[in-house]
Order: structure tokens, then C-alpha cells, then sequence
């Protein structure tokens, strides 16, 4: 492990592991939330303006966490010509669970066969949209480690997001991430270390405890204020961290150059990007930039979670800042919709093909949220070129080259995984001509539950 500090700013100048590439999948299949809004009869402007989602990714029964985790891994050796003989540990990250005991990364193993390796370190780590971000750091120890090989580390987030009938659903999607990552002169993306906060404690706000369903028993309201708070209190240690490990005196958004969050909708990325706006004026009320809102002064911080004028004023206080620190980063979750681990994640992709090489030398710091909960705060600086991985994922094409479903087929859709879930001795009924070419997918489950997988 690497134990000397940086030299003038106490940030590690040694710590030399980190992203060297990202490959992103998301279904062929997408409704608009416009269309959706108008099937299920509510209000106009409820899911586009309420939650501020345009579209939503999904899947029939022909793909499953693990053919998605299959697709975007595979995907991503091709695109960075790298061989399954280089991979020395692969983690995955992921609420999707089809098994309780068989890990999704085992099933990956099979893309290692041809080739011979079966030295593979890492599992799967699982607790709601989390789950990834502990996978990351989890690779990102091994390689600063005497364990590591030599070899690459990756990283498959995963998940399929799926709401019963009700308020909830339209804030669905699905989608999967994998990240390259390495040590060395090649890495384009590395943590600024040791800053990091953290916060975890035990909540009831998402969870899943029907083995027999998909769906998720979800508290809406409680979700929202958990990861407020969660978002808080990484906000105030991370900010306090950075003041001591930069030997600045008041650490604040104006510091960070690009910010990322977890995006369950969003409305929600909004709403805590205003949120960070309003934690910079408690630390620092006098600052000329508050002189507007000092109304809210006094506010405990208790009120402050319901306090529809404060949200209004900070949102709106927050607003020029949102658009170039934030906003970049956000076109992808808005047309797939949450994919829950792999949602921060593609969010970062996102920003760097809309960004690319003006990310050079800046600040990316990330929020990652999980409900249960867990959550982080991190920071990554870009130290490489980034246009190589902003054109391998051609976002912008792939989102709009996809499949417009209708809202009845999407609803009978999700009739059909409903009815399939954890069935046994079945091969999927959906057709796989809306696959694209190198689309792995799901041929059969046999009587014990194996899973046969194919590729278009
Ligand atoms: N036009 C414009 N805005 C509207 C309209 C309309 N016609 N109708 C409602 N709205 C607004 C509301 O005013 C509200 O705005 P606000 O948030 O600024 O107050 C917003 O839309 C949401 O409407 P609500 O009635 O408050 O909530 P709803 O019943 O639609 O549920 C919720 C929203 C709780 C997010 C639900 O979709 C849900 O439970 N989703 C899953 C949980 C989730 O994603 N939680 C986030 C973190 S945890 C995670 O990542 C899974």
C-alpha cells in the first residue's frame, strides 16, 4: 500500500491506480414518459416536469443481469483490445438478484473460458444502488496491494429497475457499466486519495424482501429524505476533509469542478445539487452569494427537509452553477432512467462524452447512494485524455438509434417478467430482433435453474 502522503497538499501524489475505460449497455427498448403519463391517466407534465424523466430503458425476458453484465463486459474488451487473459480481478455490483447464492460474477466466468483464465479475484457486492461504488474501491485496494498481478481490474454494475404498478414505476429503467481500470501512465481518471467520506446506517426506505418478486417495497418519501440526509452528511465530511487535506480554509462548490450523482430521477440530481448550495451557506452565511436567501438563516436542519421555499430559493440560487457543473453529466439518466449501480456510473460516462477533453486537469466528485442505506463522497481527478473513451461511447448515437415502444407494450412487458420471475424449466418468449448484433441473451432456464445464454 502506498503510505507516503502528497507533498505540498496532503493529497496522495503515488496513488497512480484508477479508469483507464468505460463501456456502457442499455436495452434497445425505450417508452417515452410522455406516452406513459397519458396511458396511466395522471396529470400532464407528472413524470416529464414532476420528475424530470423524458424516457425510460427496459427489457423483455430475454435479458436478465447477467446477459446485460455479459453485453457491456464483453463489449468493453473489444472496444479497449484487451484479452480475458489481462483481467485479474473482476467485481460486480448489483441489486438484481436471480440467485441467493450463485454470484452474477461467476456466471461472467464463462466469457474467460476460451482463453484459459480462471484467476479471476472478486465477487459480487450487493446493497440497493451502492453496490458498484464498493466494488470500485474494492478493485481500486487491490490494485495499490502486494496481491495485485500485474493485470487489469474491472468493475460490472448491473441492474434491471422495475416498479410495480404505481407512483413509483416510471422512475424504472435499466442499464449496465463496466469500467477498465489500471495502474500506471495509461490511467485517464484517478481518485484523489485519502478524500473520501462516507456514511451508512440501518433504514427501511428500499428494500427487497419478497424473494418471489422483482418489485421493491419502497417508502417514496422516505427514500428521498434519506438520501438528503445521507447527501448531507458526506457533503459536510467530505468538504471538512478537503479543508484539511488542502490546507484551505473554506472548501465549497466553487471548488468542484464537475459533480455527479446517483440519479434516481431527475428532479432528485436537481434538488441535491441545490442542496449542496444550501449546506455552502450554512458554513458560510455571510458569503456575498447568500445575501438573498439569509431568510433561511436560522432554519434547523431538521426543517429544512420540508421546507418547500428553501428548496424553491435554493434550487433557483443554484441554477448557473447546476448547468456547468452538474448538467453535463445528466442527459443519459433522463432517457434510460435509473439503473440503480450502474446509475453514477453512466452518469460519469455521460459527462465525459459531452465534456471530453475540457474535463483535463479538473476536479469530478461523486455521490453515490444506496438505500438500506450506504453512501459515499469521492473525488476523482482527470489526469489523461478522455476523448478516446468519449468516442468508443458514441452516447448521443446509441441513445437515439433505439426502439419506441408503445406504453401497452411496455406495460405487458413488465407482465411478462412478472410472471416469469423465478420460474423454472422455461425458454423466453420475446423474439430477439430488437438485440443488437453482439447482444448476449437468455435461451433457457432448465428444470434445476441453470441459465443457458446465447449471442446475437
Ligand atoms: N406537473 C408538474 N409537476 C408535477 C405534476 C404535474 N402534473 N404532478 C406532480 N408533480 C410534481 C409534484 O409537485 C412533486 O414535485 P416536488 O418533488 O418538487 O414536490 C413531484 O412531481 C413528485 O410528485 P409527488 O406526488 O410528490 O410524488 P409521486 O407520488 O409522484 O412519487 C416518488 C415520486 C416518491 C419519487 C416515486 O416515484 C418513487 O417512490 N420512486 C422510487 C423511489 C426513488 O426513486 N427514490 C429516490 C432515491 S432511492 C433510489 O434510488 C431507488
Amino acid at each position: 500500500m502506498h503510505s507516503e502522503q502528497g507533498n505540498c497538499n496532503g493529497l496522495s501524489q503515488n496513488v497512480t491506480s484508477g479508469i483507464l475505460g468505460i463501456e456502457i449497455y442499455f436495452p434497445q427498448t425505450v417508452v417515452s414518459l410522455q406516452e406513459l403519463e397519458k396511458f396511466d391517466g395522471v396529470s400532464q407534465g407528472k413524470y416529464t416536469i414532476g420528475l424530470g424523466q423524458e424516457n425510460m430503458s427496459f427489457c423483455g425476458d430475454r435479458e436478465d443481469v447477467i446477459s446485460i453484465a455479459m453485453t457491456v463486459l464483453d463489449s468493453l474488451v473489444a472496444k479497449y483490445g484487451i484479452s480475458y487473459s489481462d483481467i485479474g480481478r473482476l467485481e460486480v455490483g448489483t441489486e438484481t438478484i436471480i440467485d441467493k447464492s450463485k454470484s452474477v460474477k461467476t456466471a461472467l466466468m464463462q466469457l474467460f473460458e476460451s482463453c484459459g483464465n480462471t484467476e479471476v479475484e472478486g465477487l459480487d457486492t450487493t446493497n440497493a444502488c451502492y453496490g458498484g461504488t464498493q466494488a470500485f474501491f474494492n478493485t481500486l485496494n487491490w490494485l495499490e496491494s502486494p496481491y495485485w498481478n500485474g493485470k487489469y481490474g474491472v468493475v460490472v454494475m448491473a441492474d434491471i429497475a422495475v416498479y410495480a404498478p404505481g407512483p413509483a414505476r416510471p422512475t424504472g429503467g435499466c442499464g449496465a457499466v463496466a469500467l477498465l481500470l489500471g495502474k500506471g501512465s495509461q490511467v485517464k481518471l484517478v481518485p484523489e486519495v485519502p478524500l473520501r467520506a462516507t456514511h451508512m446506517e440501518n433504514t427501511y426506505d428500499f428494500f427487497k424482501p419478497n424473494l418471489s418478486s422483482e418489485y421493491p417495497t419502497v417508502d417514496g418519501a422516505k427514500t428521498i429524505s434519506c438520501y438528503l440526509r445521507a447527501l448531507d452528511t458526506c457533503y459536510g465530511r467530505f468538504t471538512r476533509r478537503a479543508e484539511e487535506l488542502l490546507k484551505q480554509e473554506k472548501f465549497s462548490l466553487q471548488d468542484i469542478d464537475y459533480i455527479v450523482f446517483h440519479a434516481p430521477f431527475h428532479k432528485m440530481v436537481q434538488k441535491s445539487f441545490a442542496r449542496l448550495l444550501f449546506n455552502d451557506f450554512r458554513r458560510d452565511p455571510d458569503n456575498k452569494l447568500f445575501e438573498n436567501v439569509q431568510a433561511f438563516r436560522n432554519i434547523s436542519m431538521e426543517a429544512s427537509y420540508s421546507d418547500k421555499d428553501l428548496e424553491k430559493a435554493f434550487m433557483s440560487l443554484s441554477k448557473i452553477l447546476y448547468e456547468k457543473k452538474c448538467a453535463p453529466g445528466t442527459f443519459l439518466a433522463r432517457n434510460i432512467g435509473n439503473s440503480y449501480t450502474a446509475s453514477l456510473y453512466g452518469n460519469l460516462a455521460c459527462l465525459i462524452s459531452e465534456k471530453g477533453n475540457e474535463l483535463l486537469n479538473k476536479r469530478i466528485v461523486l455521490f453515490s447512494y444506496g438505500s438500506g442505506l450506504a453512501s459515499s463522497m469521492f473525488s476523482l481527478k482527470v489526469v489523461g485524455s478522455v476523448e478516446d473513451i468519449a468516442k468508443k461511447l458514441y452516447l448521443r448515437e446509441r441513445l437515439s438509434s433505439r426502439i419506441w415502444m408503445n406504453p401497452e407494450d411496455f406495460t405487458k412487458t413488465l407482465q411478462l417478467r412478472e410472471e416469469r420471475y423465478g420460474k423454472l424449466n422455461y425458454s423466453p418468449l420475446h423474439s430477439i430482433d430488437s438485440l443488437l448484433p453482439g447482444t448476449f441473451y437468455l435461451e433457457q432456464v432448465d428444470s434445476l435453474g441453470c441459465r443457458k445464454y446465447n449471442r446475437k
